[in-house]
């Protein structure tokens, strides 16, 4: 796949002007490494239901289940790798330009291909969290031997990922909204733009008037604002992305 000769002119331009580049990830970023999406044919909303799996309710009623669901995905992503679009990425965070990543994965993939700096929004599947004390560790057991797993204090775990009507970590909304509104260039990779405060953020990056290139093979509610909707995948378009910014 190349990238319209127009678009990468375009993009080779801003990027000329652009000190801070942001990238906003999302799970279709992560498909071509072998990770199901939420929302596309085979997505996990499609074959579960949120309300019983990712709900602080459900996890109440049946911590049990919850848990058999994601010691499920873990075993799925364990032997997954970074394709070439996290890797892209990750060698992007290598050159002079000032570079935030945000993601909506839970998947630790960004990590696993390099990047250092990751803003994750909605937790991380290899972290869990006491629901007594609060304490987050990694817990990297796959499969579990114990469902639910327990803290050394002897309440039980949860997965540290933020589920359906739960709020985000402050800390991290404010440093991701204040890189989106201070970017000059910002690249959203893969996301559906339909969950909120993340599909916000393309649009504080426009009205502080970065460039906004959306790469996605489908359209999305955001595909109308942003400056470049590049109707690709992340695998087939981020290396030639990741070659305009080093070029330059
Ligand atoms: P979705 O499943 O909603 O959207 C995935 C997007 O990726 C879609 O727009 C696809 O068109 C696109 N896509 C598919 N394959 C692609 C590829 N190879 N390259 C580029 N794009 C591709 O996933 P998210 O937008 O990440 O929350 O969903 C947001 C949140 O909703 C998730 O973080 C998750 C979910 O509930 C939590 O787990 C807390």
């Amino acid at each position: 796949m190349m990238i319209d000769t127009n678009v990468a002119e375009k993009i080779s331009d801003k990027a000329e002007k652009s000190k801070r580049i942001v990238f906003l990830t999302g799970a279709g970023i992560s498909a071509e490494s072998g990770v199901p999406t939420f929302r596309g044919t085979d997505g996990l909303w499609r074959n579960f239901r949120a309300e019983d799996l990712a709900t602080p309710q459900a996890f109440e009623r049946d911590p049990k289940l919850v848990w058999e669901w994601y010691d499920m995905r873990r075993q799925n992503l364990l032997p997954l790798e970074p394709n070439k679009a996290h890797k892209a990425i990750a060698d992007i965070e290598k050159t002079g330009y000032e570079v935030t990543l945000i993601t909506q994965n839970v998947d630790g993939l960004h990590q696993k291909a390099g990047n250092v700096n990751c803003l994750e929004l909605h937790g991380n599947i290899w972290n869990v969290r006491c629901i007594d004390e609060g304490k987050i560790f990694e817990n990297m057991e796959v499969p579990l031997s114990i469902i639910p797993p327990a803290c050394a204090c002897g309440s039980i775990v949860r997965p540290h990922i933020v589920w359906f009507g739960e709020s985000l970590d402050a800390d991290i909304i404010s440093k991701a909204a204040s890189a989106a509104e201070n970017s000059d260039l910002m690249f959203i990779v893969g996301t559906s733009a339909v969950v909120q405060p993340a599909a916000s953020f393309p649009l504080l990056a426009r009205q502080s008037r970065a460039y906004v290139v959306e790469i996605n093979p489908e359209l999305t509610p955001i595909s109308g604002i942003v400056d470049i909707s590049l109707h690709a995948k992340a695998g087939d378009a981020m290396p030639y992305i990741a070659e305009i910014l080093q070029d330059i």
